[in-house]
């Protein structure tokens, strides 16, 4: 696939997936607001690179009662890469999507119903870095230059799908106007105890799970096993898998150089002061 200027919309830069070249950005999202959603839809909504093929990977089995990993990809339920919405119609109830798109973009009728939400976040110096390697590989990204260019990118929040401020601070605000429908998933806290998120996940879902089954489920979602089993669609399409890459707390450690970390705890500092999303830039030890 040829690399093109990314689509614009409402100042955002979007990623110049199939269908959106087809249709334009702006009829994309509309058909996606337009979704017809069941009541017990599930929507796992992340800023791209916070653990999205990962938190789908568990919520998939916690909804299935199943431990093995999926043979489909999230990529199958991914609403801004799908050529023809209709495909969902024919997926079993609860269905489980999954989109990078913001609040304001998602199925109207997904919000009127109160339908649940997965929200995955991860701190933003290793979305960042984690961003820069999938951008170089990704085609419908249309990057190709440094880290240093990246970084650049991400300060003057210029990076596709927009801003990771704008998107977390939406998704903070949406908590607060629809309280219970949304689920905070910590990347970090996935790493440190993820039978105790799993747990969390499955009881916001409603669904009754003994300890064996939470164990399994966190041994087979590890890194290592989902790096070394699980169907990577980017290989696929690009002959080279980049989305299960590190999966670590802290690479961004090997990127940034001083002045830039100096530069991004700024602006941290100053726009998410206000957050209670509580994040966590450092490797803590893996239970
Ligand atoms: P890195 O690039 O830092 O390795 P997304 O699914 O939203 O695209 O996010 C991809 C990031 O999540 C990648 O981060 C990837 O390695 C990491 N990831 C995917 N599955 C994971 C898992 N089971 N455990 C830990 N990290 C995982």
């Amino acid at each position: 696939m040829k690399p093109i200027p990314l689509p614009e919309y409402e100042g955002v830069r979007f990623p110049a997936f199939n269908i959106i070249r087809e249709k334009g950005i702006e009829k994309a999202i509309q058909d996606i607001r337009e979704i017809q959603s069941r009541k017990s839809d599930i929507m796992i909504c992340t800023y791209p690179k916070s653990g999205t093929h990962w938190v789908n990977e568990v919520t998939n089995m916690l909804i299935r009662n199943k431990t093995e990993l999926d043979t489909v990809t999230k990529v199958s339920t991914m609403l801004e890469v799908i050529p023809d919405l209709s495909v969902l119609d024919a997926l079993p109830s609860p269905r489980l999507l999954n989109t990078h798109y913001s609040f304001k973009y998602l199925p109207m009728q997904h919000i009127e119903n109160r339908c649940k939400i997965i929200h995955m976040i991860r701190n933003p110096k290793d979305v960042c870095v984690s961003f820069y390697y999938h951008s170089k590989s990704d085609t419908f990204l249309d990057f190709t230059g440094t880290w240093d260019d990246f970084f650049e990118m991400w300060m003057s929040d210029k990076c596709p799908n927009g801003s990771w401020y704008n998107y977390e601070k939406e998704m903070e605000q949406a908590e607060k106007d629809f309280p219970g429908m949304i689920f905070n998933c910590y990347f970090e806290e996935m790493k440190k105890d993820n039978t105790g998120e799993i747990q969390r996940l499955a009881n916001f879902l409603g669904i009754p799970c003994t300890e064996k089954i939470i164990e399994n489920i966190a041994e087979t979602t590890s890194f290592n096993h989902m790096q070394k089993n699980k169907l990577d669609m980017t290989e696929v399409i690009s002959g080279k898998g980049f989305i299960y890459r590190k999966g670590e707390i802290g690479d961004w450690k090997n990127h940034f150089t001083v002045a830039q970390n100096e530069r991004f705890d700024v602006q941290y500092t100053e726009r998410f002061k206000d957050s209670s999303y509580k994040l966590s830039f450092e490797q803590i030890k893996e239970t």
